[in-house]
């Protein structure tokens, strides 16, 4: 594929009110969101959901790419459409998340490496004739008073720039997304330093391994207070932190900043969202890449039930379009009950 193709595509997929709908949960997780609402979790029930968001009329306005998991990228909707041509047939380009979790870092306690090269090169064609044209592969990264090591965020910034590397050959739009873990007391500064140690090493990679930047997306965290932190900071202040690590960190070639929730509520990442584009223009796109925060109001309101799909449905698409006003800047608080 040429370079061009790869452009495009992540442009496409920051296009102008549009974000992606992260639903590559793996087997694991997907089984604990089921478990919060009582739904046990099988190949059927997992379709079903899944054919729940897919199908959702209208959301194609919002959501511009879906990333799916290899389960999901092989399973139909109920007509028998292939889940990816369901979605190209709306406009919304599908993907696949590659890596194979995040596994002990050998050495360093309490740390982790994200696993999956072994193969990817075959797994690339193969998902790329399955349809899919961009690819996520995350790297977690906890803060305490000593940690992440250098160590950790090297090895992980290594990989994530091998998978690059890997999906750019094979004509798909790498999102590279290196996420610090908000879990614990430490301060928003303590955050923003991390997380610009971590992206440092991240471009390092990326240029080292000769990764045309410009057809990237990169998926981080936003730089937050510590989830147990007693003073946590307000939306203006995350705003204000997190460009301010982006602006020094990220090269204006990439097209788009494609945040993740991170477990957030749904309210506030939609908030600091708007926060940052309210500040804008900025040199890239600022977009969402949401699981839990797109999805946790429709798995709520669907609890499994076939008759509860179209309230589902409802609560997705109200989310996905408060996230497109986010995207503007034009969001606001009451925009929730207006439109719900
Ligand atoms: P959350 O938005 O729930 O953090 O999920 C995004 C994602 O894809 C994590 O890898």
């Amino acid at each position: 594929m040429a370079e061009h193709d790869l452009h495009e595509t992540a442009r496409a997929l920051v296009a102008e009110g549009k974000g992606i709908l992260a639903a590559d949960e793996s087997s694991g997780t997907i089984k604990k969101r089921f478990d919060s609402i009582g739904v046990e979790s099988t190949e059927e029930t997992r379709r079903a959901y899944r054919d729940l968001l897919f199908t959702t009329a209208g959301a194609e306005e919002f959501i511009s790419g879906v990333i799916l998991f290899d389960e999901t990228i092989r399973q139909q909707a109920l007509d028998g459409t292939p889940f990816p041509q369901l979605l190209e047939s709306k406009g919304i380009i599908p993907g696949i998340k590659v890596d194979q979790g995040a596994k002990p870092l050998a050495l360093a306690d309490g740390e982790t490496v994200t696993e999956g090269l072994d193969g990817l090169r075959e797994r690339l064609a193969e998902y790329r004739g399955l349809g899919a044209r961009f690819a996520k592969w995350r790297a977690t990264y906890s803060i305490s008073d000593a940690l992440p090591s250098e160590y950790c965020i090297w090895t992980n910034a290594h990989a994530l720039a091998r998978y690059a590397a890997l999906c750019q050959e094979a004509g798909i739009v790498p999102i590279v997304e290196p996420e610090v873990l908000m879990d614990g007391t430490h301060t928003i500064e303590r955050a923003y330093h991390v997380t610009g140690r971590v992206l440092n090493a991240l471009y390092t990679e990326l240029f080292d391994q000769r990764v045309d930047v410009e057809g990237t997306l990169l998926k981080p965290n936003m730089v937050l207070s510590g989830y147990e932190a007693s003073d946590r900071a307000g939306t203006d202040e995350v705003a204000d932190w997190t460009l301010r690590c982006f602006a020094k960190h990220v090269p204006a070639a990439v097209p788009g900043i494609v945040f993740l929730s991170g477990g957030q509520s749904d309210e506030d990442a939609t908030a600091h969202l708007n926060a940052m584009n309210a500040r804008g223009p900025h040199p890239w796109q600022l977009s969402f890449s949401y699981g839990r925060a797109l999805q946790a109001p429709a798995l709520k309101a669907w609890g499994g039930e076939a008759e509860n799909v179209e309230a589902g449905q409802r609560a997705y698409y109200h989310r996905a379009k408060m996230n497109s006003a986010a995207r503007t800047g034009a969001y606001a608080p009451e925009l929730e009950h207006e439109a719900a």
